[in-house]
Order: C-alpha cells, then structure tokens, then sequence
C-alpha cells in the first residue's frame, strides 16, 4: 500500500505547476456547478494553475476560449463540449501544437485521435437505468409518458434518449406521448411542462415524466403543482444527475428516482493526464463513470447532506 501511496504521490507531482485550460459549458444546472466546483478544487489539490473558461453555452465562445489556450500555450486543455459536432478544426489546431485535450462528460463526433481521452458517464445506459425503474416501477399498468430533453445536439441529450427508447421497447403499455428540450434548465423545464399539462387534460393524462436532468425535473415538479396534481404520486418523476435538490425532492415525497452522475469528471481526466506525461501512457479513450440508481428508499436526507458536505 505504502508503495502504491508514494507511486501516486510522485505522479500526482508531475502536475504541479502546469497550466491547463478548461472550457466549461455554462451554468445551465446544479450539476454542472458542481462539476466547475469539484473541478476547480481538483486543480488545485494538484497545484495545477487552472485557467477557467465560461462559455455560456455557445460553442463558438469554446472554440473561441481553446484557441486562446493554445495560443497561451497550455499544458493540456480540458473541454465540456456542448453538442457533438463542429470539433474537428479546433481539435486538429491543438494536437497540432501538441497540447493533449481531455473531454469531460459529454462526447463529440470527431476522430478519436483528436483528443487523449474522454472521462464520462454512459449516457445510454443512464437513459437503460432510468427507463427500466419506470417499466419495474408501473408494471402492467398503462403509461402515457412525457420527456424533457436535454441541449438539442449534445451527447447526453441523444444517448439518454436512445436509453430511455431501449427500456421501454416491448412494453407496449408504456408510450412516450411527447418529447421536447428544455435545454438542461430548471426555468425550460418548468415551461415545457406547463405546455405538457395543459395539452394532455390539465396533466391527467400523464403517468410520468422522464427529464434527461434533475433541474428540469424540479421545474418540472413545480409545473405539476401549479397544476394542483402531485408530483411523485399523480405523475411519477424519474431524471438523471443526482444532485441534492432532487433528494430534498424525495424527502419531500414529490420525485421517484434518479441516476447518479458523477460531478467528480477532473479528478480521472487528472489521473489520466499525470501518467501520460510521466512516460507517455496512453490512457483508456474512453474511462467511463458509474451510474448508480437512487430512489426514496436510499436514504435520500443523507445522500442530500453528503452531497450538501461536499459542497454540491
Ligand atoms: O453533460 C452532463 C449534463 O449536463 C448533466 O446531466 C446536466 O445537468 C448538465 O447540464
């Protein structure tokens, strides 16, 4: 153990004193504050100089900010694309200048030698996860669904559809009724689903609500209250992130499950990074996080408080 401990510490050291780019996404949700978070204080546990880029959700300001890095000459660039496609110039520019660029959480459509690795979840299998509680959940019983969608164009937006779609195939009694993007945030939820409820009798017609992300499926829940129905019992509410609004959600009985998504994307692309610089490791192309299902019964006041500690 003792030796494995030093191993890391040494190879942990190779960081010290780099300078590496991050183009975060936005904002948008409480995950992605927390990834920024966990992200800035990975950095910093590894005395890396982190130089943080807020794109606002526009992939022209990405592109704009990695060019700036290479410009800068950077050690490594971590980027959160925000749709799949449109990587390849930009991604091209920086392995010219022989800068490793890491992807976090979301993927692109762009040769794989373009980037060392990418450290995400599985999205499809989130979507898996997420539609299989829902078929356990309901059982023979007819489901009219409703899904809110995340960034048109990005990875997990496509692949937790393509998930949620593989679930419930066979199950004829569960129907996706209507699928629309509330762009990953807590206000587009709200709003799509307004526009849900009133188009499918005032919300009675609807059994559940699948949204690729917990603050869509807070808006969502408000949405439901407004209408005078109960989220959690007269529409189940099932959504992916983990993140603590969505336990304080199930405390308080109003949301059914979600899928964990890990916040912690810096601390295995870091990993990734100091062994690749220490002898040329190539890392795995692709290291995948965990994507753990949790519902009321998981103690959901104590998955709050942890993650609250954590500071999510
Ligand atoms: O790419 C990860 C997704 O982006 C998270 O599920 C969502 O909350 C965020 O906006």
């Amino acid at each position: 153990l003792a030796t494995a401990l030093t191993s890391v510490a040494i190879a942990q050291d190779n960081l010290n004193g780099l300078t590496v780019g991050f183009s975060q996404i936005g904002s948008e949700s409480g995950w992605r504050a927390a990834e920024t978070s966990v992200t800035k204080q990975q950095a910093e546990e590894r005395g890396i100089d982190l130089k943080f880029a807020d794109a606002q959700q526009k992939q022209e300001n990405q592109i704009k900010a990695i060019r700036g890095f290479i410009a800068q000459g950077v050690d490594a660039i971590m980027v959160a694309p925000v749709v799949a496609t449109g990587w390849d110039d930009v991604l091209t520019e920086a392995k010219e200048a022989e800068i490793p660029v890491i992807l976090l959480d979301r993927g692109v459509d762009a040769p794989e030698d373009l980037y060392l690795t990418s450290v995400a979840s599985d999205q499809i299998k989130e979507g898996r996860v997420a539609g299989q509680w829902l078929v356990d959940a309901v059982g023979d019983a007819d489901c009219k669904v409703v899904e809110l969608q995340g960034t048109v164009g990005s990875t997990p937006a496509i692949n937790r559809k393509q998930g949620f779609e593989e679930a419930l195939a066979g199950h004829d009694n569960l129907t996706i009724a209507r699928s629309q993007t509330g762009d990953f945030t807590r206000s587009k939820g709200k709003e799509v689903m307004e526009g849900f409820i009133k188009a499918e009798n005032g919300g009675a017609d609807i059994c559940a609500v699948y949204a690729h992300n917990d603050d869509m499926a807070v808006g969502a829940i408000q949405a439901i209250k407004d209408a005078g129905l109960k989220p959690g019992t007269d529409i189940k509410v099932v959504s992916i992130d983990a993140v603590p609004d969505i336990f304080a959600a199930m405390v308080a009985g109003e949301a059914n499950a979600t899928v964990e998504l890990t916040p912690n994307m810096a601390g295995p692309a870091f990993d990734a990074l100091s062994a690749y610089l220490a002898d040329g490791t190539a890392p795995e192309k692709f290291i995948i996080t965990e994507s753990k299902l949790y519902t009321p019964a998981d103690n959901p006041q104590g998955e709050y408080d942890t993650r609250k500690g954590l500071g999510y």
